[in-house]
């Protein structure tokens, strides 16, 4: 498959699995979060748009978020397939996806739902520590960097994400819980849902993973 979403709660590990996952099947690894945040960092217009609604923990309001991923999806890399990564999340966006995907004559092929229990991600979120420069994720506990604090690949101080402190955390798990929760069955009565346990290491789910997506690792 490589044409595909990401579904799953806050910190369920869609960006960890994503990543691999893209890297395997050769292709972009496209993360809404992440493209937002760099608007944020790079003081757009959009950017500045987006940060009234990350910091409070809620969802970009739908027509920001589709154009902002209509035009990611028209670039040349994308052409060959892509994986969404926090993008459907409410019904109108999913629905201007099909519609999006309709146009291009490159229907999605599948929806992979990481299901973890909402404290899990609790944890998950507010002991991840993010790299500034390159986005590497890693989590204190679960998935520490080699010298605490600091990234493997860069050698730059790693930060926390302002929405991981655990009220925002909280509520932002309450928005997707809330907005979410009609994506499975819509997903599921188009015959494109994989369910996969999110529970366990990393390794273990990124087997899963690779396994409902038909990929091999490396
Ligand atoms: P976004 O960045 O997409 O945040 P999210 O969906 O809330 O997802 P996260 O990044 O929190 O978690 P993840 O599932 O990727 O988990 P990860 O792999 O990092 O969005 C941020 C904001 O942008 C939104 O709140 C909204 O404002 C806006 N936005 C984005 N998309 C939007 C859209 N479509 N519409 C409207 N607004 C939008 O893992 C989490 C932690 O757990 C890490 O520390 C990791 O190391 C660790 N971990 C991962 N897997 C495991 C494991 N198996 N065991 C133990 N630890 C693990």
């Amino acid at each position: 498959m490589t044409r595909v979403i990401f579904l799953g709660l806050p910190g369920s590990g869609k960006g960890t699995q994503a990543a691999v996952a893209a890297e395997a099947a050769h292709i972009p690894h496209i993360a809404t979060g992440d493209i937002f945040r760099r608007h944020v960092r790079e003081q757009t217009p959009l950017g500045k748009t987006a940060r009234q609604y990350m910091d409070r923990g809620e969802n970009v309001p739908d027509d920001v978020t589709i154009a902002m991923v209509r035009d990611r999806l028209a670039a040349a890399d994308a052409q060959p397939g892509f994986i969404l990564d926090g993008f459907p999340r409410t019904l109108p966006q999913a629905e201007a996806l099909d519609r999006l995907l309709g146009e291009l004559d490159a229907p999605l092929e599948g929806a992979l739902y990481l299901k973890v229990d909402p404290e899990v991600v609790v944890r998950r979120m507010t002991g991840r520590r993010v790299c500034p420069k390159d986005g590497a994720v890693y989590h204190v506990e679960s998935n520490p960097p080699k010298v605490p604090g600091i990234c493997d690949l860069c050698g730059t101080p790693l930060i926390q994400r302002a929405d991981d402190h655990e009220e925002v955390a909280r509520h932002r798990l309450d928005v997707q819980w809330t907005q979410a929760q009609p994506l499975l069955p819509y997903y599921s009565s188009q015959g494109k849902l994989r369910e996969v346990d999110g529970l366990g290491d990393v390794a273990m789910v990124t087997a899963r993973v690779m396994a409902a997506l038909g990929l091999r690792a490396g």
